[in-house]
Order: structure tokens, then C-alpha cells, then sequence
């Protein structure tokens, strides 16, 4: 048996700054990991271009993306961050990995479908079809086994498997090039956002990452509640209540005493509400100051950027030669 540490790859498309969201459902699960397993993450510039060709504000959103993903506590000195277009090797293994899949399969892609819909597309680009073959390409150059997502990406790990069998099979007489990897979930459920929608950033329902005091009690202020529970006295119904489930994250001593509060009517929803942003302020007080540092430190940012590309691009060509070889092609 080897010792060698099982790989996770895992990675996000450069959105800019991130939100509470991301720190549950994904940020905290990769930090916990770290150590026990080899990580690598990828900022997934390329595919952002899959929704939006713009690409002048890419740069920057990677930056600020990178800030929270150090601020969180990835660690730049065992887990490499990189971006997908400085690596060559995710282009091209993409392009082989096309000749690998069918486009009836891509079509039936329920992540797909769901986007087209909520974005109401009438038509998409073939590089958009294409999404979870250049994702197969990102977590397979790097052989990853473990891939901590969240729900919505699990189609995409299970097309990522299919990809990886039929390449071994086609190709690899002697020994498999490439794992099946897992996909991971988070244990906690998602964070609804303050709308009691999905969190997104472009529905503007969110708590970022970056947010000092004020901006968090302003926005606590504006979350909807139970519409039952219209003043103090009121009995309310903490269980369908998205204030509660925030409660319940940042706030977990004091969940028992909140909900008897407020399923009895003595806590109204106005204090309620300045309980919870008062931990989340406290919650994310030490990622504030690590960014404030990395905000004011750019150019270890950049070196931190510069050195994960250096470590990845020798994994994925590493890779790539064993691709060549196991196709004929070296
Ligand atoms: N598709 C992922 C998302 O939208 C981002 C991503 C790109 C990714 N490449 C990846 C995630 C590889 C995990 C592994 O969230």
C-alpha cells in the first residue's frame, strides 16, 4: 500500500468577492481537509467565459477570490492555488477528453438545464455544452480522487468518472492513468440567502465575506422572517424561519433559548435579528483583518498566485506525458 496522501481538487469560477454561502457550503470543508489530504485549487477563469465572454474584470475578481480563499485559511504552502488559463495542459487535455464524450450526453447535463432556465437562455455556445469536459480536464490532471462540491455540481463528477473509465479503458493496457473520483458534499445544509431564496450574488441576497458590522446589521435587518410573526408577541416558527438557520450556524449556544423565545412571542424579530448579526460579525471578524492584510500586501498575492501555477503546471505536465504516452502520441 502507499502512503501517499489521497488528492481533493476543487475550485470556483472568479466571481469576485465571496459570501457567506461560499464559506459554508464549500471554503470551511476544503480548510478541514487540508493536511489529510494533498489539496489543490483552481480558480476557473475559462470557464466564467462559458456565461459571460467579458473578460476585463477576470483579473481582479480572481484576486479578490484568492484574498478570501487565504483569509479562510488555505494554506498557499501546502495546497497550490492557481488559475486554470496560466496552466496549458487544462486546454488540451479538455480537447482530448472531447473526443470522449457524446453530445447527447452533454445535452442531458441536468446543471445545464437548470442554468438556461434560471438565466433564461435561448441558446448557449459550445464551449458552455462543453462545461463539465473541461471540468473532467481540471480534476484529472491533477488525478484528483476526492472533489468537494457543492449538489449541483455532483452531474459534472459523474460525467468526470464516465470521461476517466473510458479514457482507461481506450488507452491504458498496463496500469490506469486516471482515479473515479468522489464527489464530497458539505455536512451542513445550505445557507438560504436573506431573501429566503437561493444565495446568490447576482440576486443580491447575500452577506460577503467582507462585510464589516454595519453592513451586516443592515442586511440582517432586511432579511424576511416568518410572515406569520408580524410584531413582538407574536409566536413564531423558528424551523421555517432563515433567521433561525443562521442562528444555528454562527450562534449554536444560544439556538435553544432562541427559538423557545421565539416560538413563545418574547423575542421579537427586530432584536433577534441584532443577536444574529452580532455573531456573524464576531464569526467573520478574523477573516475581515486577514483580508484587510492581503488587501494592503498585493504583491504577496500575486507571489503566492505565481508560485501554486509553478507547483501545478509541473503536476499537469506530469500528467499530460503519461497521456501522450498511453495514446501513442509522445
Ligand atoms: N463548476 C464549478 C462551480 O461552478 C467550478 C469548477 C470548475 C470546479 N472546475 C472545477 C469545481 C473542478 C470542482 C472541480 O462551482
Amino acid at each position: 500500500m502507499s502512503d501517499k496522501k489521497k488528492v481533493i481538487l476543487s475550485g470556483m469560477r472568479p466571481t469576485g468577492k465571496l459570501h457567506l454561502g461560499h464559506l459554508v457550503g464549500a471554503l470551511e470543508n476544503w480548510v478541514s481537509l487540508q493536511g489529510e489530504y494533498q489539496n489543490y485549487h483552481l480558480i476557473a477563469d475559462y470557464h466564467a467565459l462559458t456565461t459571460d465572454p467579458v473578460s476585463s474584470q477576470i483579473y481582479d475578481h480572481s484576486i479578490d477570490m484568492l484574498i478570501d480563499w487565504l483569509s479562510a485559511g488555505l494554506d498557499p504552502k501546502i495546497s497550490p492555488m492557481f488559475r486554470q488559463s496560466q496552466i496549458k495542459e487544462h486546454a488540451e487535455l479538455h480537447l482530448i477528453f472531447s473526443m470522449l464524450v457524446t453530445t447527447s450526453r452533454l445535452e442531458r447535463n441536468p446543471t445545464l438545464k437548470e442554468q438556461v432556465r434560471d438565466l433564461e437562455m435561448d441558446t448557449i455556445v459550445y464551449g458552455h455544452l462543453g462545461y463539465p469536459v473541461l471540468q473532467a480536464a481540471d480534476i484529472l490532471l491533477y488525478k484528483g480522487d476526492v472533489v468537494p462540491v457543492g449538489e449541483d455540481q455532483l452531474p459534472h463528477i459523474e460525467i468526470t468518472r464516465e470521461i476517466a473509465r473510458r479514457f482507461n479503458v481506450l488507452y491504458c493496457e498496463a496500469a490506469p492513468v486516471f482515479p473515479e473520483p468522489e464527489g464530497k458534499l458539505t455536512k451542513f445544509a445550505r445557507l438560504p440567502g436573506l431573501d429566503g431564496r437561493r444565495m446568490s450574488k447576482s440576486i443580491g441576497n447575500t452577506i460577503l465575506l467582507s462585510d464589516g458590522p454595519d453592513e451586516i446589521k443592515k442586511k440582517m435587518k432586511g432579511a424576511v422572517t416568518d410572515p406569520q410573526k408580524v410584531r413582538k408577541g407574536d409566536p413564531g416558527r423558528p424551523d421555517i424561519c432563515l433567521v433561525f438557520s443562521y442562528h444555528n450556524k454562527f450562534n449554536a449556544t444560544e439556538t435553544a433559548e432562541i427559538r423557545s423565545g421565539c416560538e413563545s412571542g418574547s423575542l421579537g424579530c427586530v432584536d433577534c435579528k441584532l443577536r444574529c448579526a452580532e455573531r456573524i460579525t464576531n464569526a467573520l471578524a478574523p477573516h475581515r483583518e486577514k483580508r484587510a492584510y492581503y488587501e494592503s500586501h498585493l504583491d504577496e498575492v500575486k507571489n503566492i498566485l505565481h508560485d501554486g501555477e509553478t507547483k501545478a503546471r509541473t503536476v499537469a505536465q506530469h500528467t499530460m506525458s503519461e497521456v501522450h504516452q498511453a495514446m501513442h502520441m509522445g
